[in-house]
């Protein structure tokens, strides 16, 4: 499967880029950070199904792969997911190849010396000399990619005019990475269905007097337990909380009478699920509250029925084709578009706010939030619902269809907890 990846990715770029002969893709592994634990860069992942931190994927156009690491004696006496030939191998390498000289401890650090990888630098400096390309990682905005970039700027101080030669495509790869295949669909299933089973445990704990981290922590439990990680910071905001979009102190004592938003995400075999409720702490929404409640449900509603292939998720200049548009146009209509306060949705994937170009019509094989939110800050009333979709042929297929969301179910959920 990770062959096929690179395969493809080969693919792509030959056929973007026809006149170039001669070149290497670089793909590399994020690095590890104290005190948290170790994420894969998701790009990395996806090419090469490899978990270790500062490993460098480099596919050759003929779709040879060899799998760079590290050069470090003592690293399998402290991590237990290292390296070998034969991990490589069945990963589709055909070689595995040391950085460069021995490393000072058991794992190598951005500001990395050219000696550390000075067998890559040299098969870098290979390729340029013979007019070659390198394909790697390099956006020109602000946000995407910093790992990768880093590591383009650091090896520009050991080869001088290195970044002329790099080609960025990380557009390419986000083509790739959107359209997702029947085996990450069954991940982001299995993401949605602990997610879900988080929503749960948040509805056994909601109640008068409790704190909202007493909610979280039995969210995070049931993903611990569920064996997934925690794909964002648990979002557990009542009352005037419930209308801070990314809320995650979760400090506070709930009351009756208060909302609380639960968004919350799972993460399974690096896949996550991104899902959000609104409930009512005394188990009952007062009227205005319900109000608002049905009118975010109701967006909803209207949405995923107009989601298909050829509709965008977000484009300015095809309002009448652009789900967030529709939804901006739906809440105005009936006087409240000043409170819907974020976009109405992002591609779901490897990465919570996967990679995919909004600049494109929505495609099948896309997967999807659609999360329609009203926020009165001086009621103290935010409601947010966020469900998972999977772009089909004829519209879409709600990943977490079996979470309740209709107000009196809400109630009554919370109510016989
Ligand atoms: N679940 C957080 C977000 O979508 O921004
Ligand atoms: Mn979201």
């Amino acid at each position: 499967m990770f062959k096929n990846r690179r395969q493809n990715l080969v693919n792509l770029i030959i056929s973007k880029y026809p006149e170039v002969k001669n070149g290497i893709i670089l793909i590399f592994g994020g690095f590890e950070k104290s005190g948290q634990r170790f994420r894969q860069e998701s790009s990395f992942f996806y090419f090469s199904g490899i978990n270790e931190p500062a490993t460098v994927a480099l596919v050759k156009l003929d779709g040879q792969s060899d799998l760079y690491i590290p050069n470090s004696s003592t690293r399998a006496n402290w991590v237990e997911s290292t390296i070998d030939l034969d991990k490589a191998k069945k990963l589709g390498f055909d070689n595995l190849q040391e950085l460069g000289s021995p490393i000072r401890g058991y794992e190598l650090h951005p500001f990395f010396t050219e000696q550390e990888y000075k067998n890559l630098i040299s098969t870098i400096e290979q390729t340029i000399k013979s007019g070659g390309k390198i394909f790697a990682l390099n956006p020109k905005n602000q946000h995407e990619y910093f790992e990768q970039r880093f590591i383009l700027d650091r090896i520009n101080h050991f080869i001088s005019g290195f970044l002329n030669s790099v080609i960025d495509i990380s557009q390419l790869i986000a083509q790739l990475r959107r359209k997702k295949s029947k085996e990450e669909i069954e991940k982001l299933y299995k993401a949605v269905g602990v997610t879900i089973d988080g929503q749960d445990a948040a509805i056994s704990l909601i109640g008068k007097d409790k704190f909202e981290y007493e909610v979280q922590a039995g969210i995070e439990y049931t993903f611990i337990a569920s064996n997934s990680g925690i794909a964002f910071p648990s979002i557990v905001g009542s009352g005037p909380n419930s209308t801070v979009l990314h809320y995650n102190s979760n400090s506070r004592q709930m009351k009756n009478g208060d909302l609380v938003v639960v968004d919350i995400g799972a993460e399974f075999e690096h896949y996550c699920g991104d899902i959000t409720r609104t409930y009512p702490v005394s188990g009952r929404f007062t009227k205005r509250q319900r109000e608002i409640y049905d009118l975010v449900l109701e967006c909803q509603q209207y949405i995923e029925m107009l989601a298909k292939p050829g509709m965008w998720l977000s484009n300015k200049d095809r309002p009448e084709e652009s789900l967030n548009h529709l939804a901006r146009e739906f809440f105005k209509e009936r006087g409240y578009d000043q409170y819907f306060l974020h976009g109405l949705g992002h591609f779901l994937g490897l990465d919570v706010h996967d990679v995919g170009d909004y600049s494109e019509p929505l495609q099948v094989g896309d997967v999807i939030t659609i999360e329609p939110g009203l926020y009165i800050a001086q009621e103290q009333l935010g409601v947010r619902i966020e469900d998972n979709y999977w772009i089909v042929e004829d519209g879409v297929v709600c990943l977490s269809e079996h979470l309740p969301k209709d107000a009196d179910e809400i109630e009554k959920l919370v109510l016989q907890k």
